[in-house]
């Protein structure tokens, strides 16, 4: 018998060993990499998200150590069916958001949140709070700055978001940005008055400290904007932990 028929590279049984040991060894490489890269991403996330916080609390300073700036930061955990803090910053519960409350579109959110609060020694001077929801076209997540009234914005940023460029995307720039600076979210109740108009402000609109202009070309990016920040200052979000500030004066 020669060599060329007791081994036959061409055969069927030798292209699928070689077809599935490349596959094994490729399918090796991909997951080691995975997994040696995921602290990696892990710390660049939480290195964005801490940049953001910073821009949206006016404390980003170029060229400083984005971890020293956050060291004026302090990150706490709310239970939001109570509004006050928790320590199961890692408990992962979602609760169901009844249609009729779901302002911002979402379907569910986490029991536990995480705020930041910055501070000056002991006092607060801002309340940092994740907030999301539907725009148009996409999921925009972003964070709402408080003053420690608990009422009183002094900030709004989102970070992720796919909203059209030029219409939708005016969210995150400026000047429409700035409209939400010292605007109130309540009046004299709990629920959460603050809202975006179509088109301008009408001049002697009452209460025109709850109302920000709506973009142009982008009505139903600023109602989604509106929505989300109504439902995570209303009584289903942050709003019991926000009246504790707010009672506090
Ligand atoms: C390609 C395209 C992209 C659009 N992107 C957005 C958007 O990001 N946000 C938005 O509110 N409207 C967007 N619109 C416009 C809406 O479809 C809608 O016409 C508009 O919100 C109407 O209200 P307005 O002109 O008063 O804002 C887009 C329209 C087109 C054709």
């Amino acid at each position: 018998m020669s060599n060329r028929e007791e081994f036959d590279r061409d055969s069927i049984s030798n292209t699928l060993m070689i077809a599935i040991g490349l596959s094994l060894v490729c399918s090796i490489i991909v997951s080691s990499a995975a997994i040696v890269l995921k602290p990696i991403q892990k710390q660049n996330e939480d290195l964005f998200r801490q940049q953001i916080i910073l821009d949206v609390a006016g404390l980003m300073q170029p060229d400083v150590d984005i971890n020293q700036l956050f060291e004026a930061i302090e990150t706490r955990t709310v239970d939001l069916e109570t509004g006050t803090y928790a320590e199961e910053s890692d408990a992962d519960i979602s609760i169901s958001i009844p249609v009729d409350l779901d302002e911002a579109g979402i379907g569910q959110r986490p029991r536990y949140v995480p705020v930041y609060l910055v501070k000056d020694g002991s006092d607060i001077e801002q309340i940092i709070l994740p907030v999301y929801g539907k725009g148009l076209w996409s999921t925009m997540l972003g964070y709402l700055s408080l003053a420690p009234d608990g009422n009183t914005i002094r900030g709004l940023r989102f970070y992720a978001h796919a909203e059209t460029p030029g219409l939708g995307d005016q969210i995150d720039k400026e000047p429409w940005r700035a409209l939400w600076v010292g605007k109130e979210v309540y009046g004299s109740s709990d629920e959460p008055e603050i809202r975006v108009v179509r088109g301008p402000v009408p001049a002697g609109a009452p209460n025109p400290q709850h109302l920000i202009d709506g973009m142009s070309g982008a009505t139903l990016t600023g109602n989604g904007v509106s929505g989300l920040v109504r439902y995570w200052t209303g009584p289903h979000g942050f709003g019991p932990y926000l009246k504790n500030f707010r009672e506090a004066g």
